[in-house]
């Protein structure tokens, strides 16, 4: 179908319910539906908004486009969840319907206030010549559910001396005050985060800039957020338009974020180190974090990004988000490691221990298109060493290191249906010890792979066939040892 802006920008009110069920039946005939992950009934995910426990329950919202795989239409769309192992639809939270949020409910995020959840939005509209406007929005839900917009925005439009992008709030809490981050533009078009101040989360007074190092790193940053972790502050943003550097930054956009001293709230300094990209794979960006109730830092991401054709567009749904993961810092390095509720998953365990030299494996019974799977390498005299996952006829998806280029690599070039391809089909990661800790989650159509707890993270979509289940361990030039155990899912 053409994807004329009419077509595009489209409310779910009004989806027939033959368009539905023609979406439904394409969606249904997928080869990729993840098992596990938070994925759209049809239609276009990209961010997680609204991040946040309430009520005895985790809240996630997305960004939504309902009508098909492309991006239009921006609605919230509402999960939640117990436990962040299994998530529940609740349907549209937030559709446009005011005119300051005519062409899209953009990203934002939740803040739990006096027993109800407030919802801050970016309203998205858009003028006859098709000039952006944009306005930070509010809309509060009640202990029952309920939600009510605010019907006028909370920031009417961005400051003098921004432009139009300027999008994302993230609200928290400093003793009686409350402080918003915004993503936005500088009018010389390079990115930065403003401050936004307010005693009662309506009223809001830009405060300025959070003064980084940065001055010219990127043309826009989208969704910031700010958060103390272990007597750090950690800045948070998605900076578009990084050029690529060595390993760093091969994707078309990049999420990170700059670990430093408290964020000095009166005067907006932050005092921090380099930038510290999240994640070293091929499909991350525009995470979200939150706290849980027992004081876990949480975070969540879109495994998806913009401008790029995925496999499944062609049948009417795309994206997921990432598994939730629960961040530290260690030596000055931001850590990340999947929630440990997904314990609840592990099903059929199966072990295998062996080492191997000059060949390919099979790795004892292991196999799988969704499971989890923990162990480690040690790669001895090999030059090479690793696993190859989702094998079959022509299919692999490798992971291992490399001890002549000290790196960790993970190769999808064979992984099933390639697509991104200007961005390459290798991503890897400079890593000069000659064993690692590495700890697997497998979805039908996708791979989190954190390596030694967290220091370094791959997340990446593959498209492989069904019936490509195998995993192997290799060794190339000399002999390598594994031990592993992988705990099936369904
Ligand atoms: C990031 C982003 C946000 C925006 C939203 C629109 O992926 O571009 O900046 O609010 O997506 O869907």
């Amino acid at each position: 179908m053409e994807w004329t802006q009419e077509a595009r920008y489209r409310t779910y009110e009004s989806m027939t319910a033959e368009e539905r069920l023609k979406l439904e039946r394409c969606v249904s005939a997928s080869p990729w539906r993840q098992k596990y992950h938070i994925q759209p009934m049809y239609g276009l995910l990209n961010d997680p908004n609204g991040f946040v426990w309430f009520k005895g329950r985790y809240h996630l919202f997305y960004q939504w486009f309902p009508f098909g795989a492309v991006h239009g239409m921006k609605h919230w769309f509402h999960t939640e969840s117990a436990n962040l192992v299994e998530w529940e639809n609740k349907g549209v939270a937030l559709q446009p319907e005011l005119s300051f949020e005519s062409h899209g409910i953009y990203s934002g995020s939740g803040f739990v206030h006096k027993n109800s959840l407030y919802l801050f939005y970016t309203g998205n509209k858009r003028d006859e010549e098709w000039n952006r406007h944009s306005s930070k929005c509010l809309a509060i839900m009640n202990r029952n559910g309920k939600i009510t917009k605010r019907d006028v925005p909370i920031i009417k439009r961005q400051p003098n001396g921004y432009t139009e992008h300027f999008r994302d709030p993230k609200v928290w809490q400093v003793e009686d005050k409350f402080y918003m981050v915004v993503g936005a533009q500088r009018e010389n078009v390079t990115g930065c985060v403003l401050l936004y101040q307010s005693y009662d989360l309506i009223a809001w007074s830009l405060l300025g800039e959070i003064a980084t190092k940065e001055t010219d790193f990127g043309y826009m940053w989208e969704c910031p957020d700010y958060f103390p972790l272990q007597n750090y502050g950690i800045l948070l943003c998605s900076p578009q338009g990084l050029k690529p550097e060595g390993d760093s930054y091969r994707n078309i956009y990049h999420s990170g974020v700059w670990v430093g001293k408290p964020l000095n709230i009166e005067n907006g300094h932050f005092d921090h180190g380099d930038f510290q990209e999240l994640d070293a794979g091929f499909d991350f960006y525009a995470p979200q974090t939150t706290l849980s109730p027992d004081g876990r830092r949480l975070l969540v991401g879109w495994m998806g990004l913009p401008e790029i054709e995925y496999p499944t567009d062609s049948e009417g749904w795309a994206h997921c988000l990432t598994i939730p993961r629960e961040l530290s810092i260690k030596e000055g390095l931001l850590c990340q490691q999947p929630v440990r509720e997904l314990k609840e998953k592990r099903k059929k365990e199966a072990r295998a221990a062996m080492n191997v030299s000059n060949e390919v494996s099979d790795l004892g019974e292991l196999s799988g298109d969704c499971f989890e799977m923990i162990g480690e390498i040690e790669v001895g005299n090999a030059k090479r060493a690793g696993l190859r996952l989702r094998v079959g006829k022509g299919e692999e998806t490798i992971l291992y290191l490399n001890t002549e280029t000290q790196k960790v690599v993970l190769d999808r070039t064979n992984a099933g249906l390639s697509f991104a391809q200007d961005y390459g089909s290798i991503r890897q990661k400079h890593y000069s010890k000659n064993k690692i800790r590495f700890h697997i989650f497998m979805d039908t159509s996708s791979i989190e792979v954190f390596v030694n707890d967290g220091e370094m993270v791959f997340t990446s979509r593959l498209f492989p066939r069904k019936e490509s289940q195998g995993i192997q361990f290799f060794a190339e030039k000399g002999t390598a040892k594994i031990d592993a155990v992988q705990w099936k899912y369904d």
